[in-house]
């Protein structure tokens, strides 16, 4: 719902334009030449995520078969390594089910130590990774790897990979023998990931409802898919295009009693990521706690969110199962990127920011000399 009444007046023409040209149904069918007449060819446009629901159901059976065997082996402690597109979603997820998961999403030496500390004799440690790579990811992955080594346990049997086919992870997997390796669809990004073995694995290893999830984004998937002014991913992604247009420059998310937790972040992710390229898009902040109530208006179970800049702030409400948010939030962003004029699909600076933290790992000597590898310019 728009609540602002003049942000709704400037939103209507571009939605009833987004329903003209069947943007709804043409996402669904994962037509990339939404985003340009060249896209066809364009393998940066990854769209399987609007079909997750389905293509995700054999997750269900596999990875309640995986906790049956941990379970039967005393081992109910879920420790994920990952980061971003691969840990904010589980978090979400798991959050919202209120089931306990350890997240290492930093290299912070305080999160590593607490999660050391637990009982390692009932730990299976989830690392995920798309690009199979990520030196903080990968870092955990060997932290834990002695750590279970130092206490007589089989490493091997105690880690899961979640990662896409032919990335590093993938075949160092193999070769170390790890318990199971999950392969993701290499056509979904990881901000897109959430309905994915990303998210579905370290959630429902720990015992979130997954299967509720995606009959959630498959009743939530009907709706986002009409081509129909009605439809609230077209309004909301109208409703960011407009804001964007009068020169907004924020989306600030105040979680209001949703129940949803830590939403805010996943979706900051995800509109960051997405729109912020090109010396454009939106920045998201999230507002939780005290701070929220200032954004709220009388719906006490939505998600705020204002949008606007510092001077004219404009809001909308949003509510929903979470399963159904996180589908409606990558068509609005998705849309939106469209409105915007950006691919809301690759992430160059974070591809650069990565590169460039290798480069570093693999030259430490540029480090003392204070020398910066020259392509992380501006991530
Ligand atoms: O959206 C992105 O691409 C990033 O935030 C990644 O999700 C994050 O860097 C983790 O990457 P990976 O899953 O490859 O380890």
């Amino acid at each position: 719902e728009i609540v602002d009444a003049a942000l709704a007046e400037k939103a209507a023409p571009l939605a009833e334009k987004l329903v003209a040209d069947q943007v709804a149904s043409k996402l669904t069918a994962q037509d990339p030449t939404l985003w340009g007449p060249d896209a066809e060819s364009e393998s940066a446009i990854r769209l399987s995520w609007t079909t997750l629901h389905k293509s995700s159901r054999p997750l269900i059976g596999e990875i309640a078969a995986l906790r049956a065997e941990l379970h039967a082996e005393g081992v109910d402690r879920v420790v994920l390594a990952g980061m971003g597109g691969s840990s904010l979603a589980p978090e979400v997820i798991t959050g919202t089910d209120d089931v306990a998961l350890t997240v290492l999403d930093t290299t912070d030496p305080g999160q590593v130590a607490d999660a050391l500390a637990g009982d390692l004799s009932r730990t299976v440690l989830v690392v995920s990774s798309k690009s199979g790579g990520t030196v903080e990811t990968d870092s955990h992955r060997r932290i834990f790897a002695k750590a279970f080594a130092a206490s007589g346990i089989d490493a091997a049997r105690r880690i899961v990979v979640v990662t896409d086919p032919g990335s590093p992870f993938s075949k160092l997997a193999e070769e170390e023998g790890y318990r199971k390796t999950f392969l993701a669809d290499p056509n979904v990004g990881g901000r897109y990931s959430a309905l994915t073995a990303f998210g579905l694995v370290p959630s429902g290893l720990a015992g979130a409802d997954i299967a509720r999830l995606l009959d959630q984004a498959a009743a939530a998937s009907d709706v986002l898919s009409a081509d129909s002014a009605d439809n609230p991913a077209i309004q909301l992604a109208a409703a960011l295009g407009a804001a964007h247009a009068e020169g907004a420059e924020k989306v600030v998310f105040a979680d209001t009693g949703s129940g949803i937790k830590g939403f805010g972040d996943w979706a900051e992710q995800l509109i960051a990521e997405s729109t912020g390229k090109l010396g454009t898009g939106l920045l998201p902040v999230v507002v939780e706690g005290p701070g929220a109530p200032g954004f709220a208006d009388a719906k006490s179970d939505a998600t705020a969110v204002a949008i606007g800049s510092a001077i004219e702030p404009a809001k909308i409400s949003v509510t929903g199962s979470l399963g159904g948010q996180f589908l409606l939030w990558e068509y609005a962003t998705a849309i939106a990127g469209r409105l915007l004029g950006i691919n809301p699909f690759d992430q160059p600076d974070v591809e650069a920011a990565k590169k460039a933290a290798r480069a570093l790992l693999d030259n430490p000597d540029a480090l003392k000399g204070g020398e910066q590898p020259s392509n992380v310019d501006g991530t």
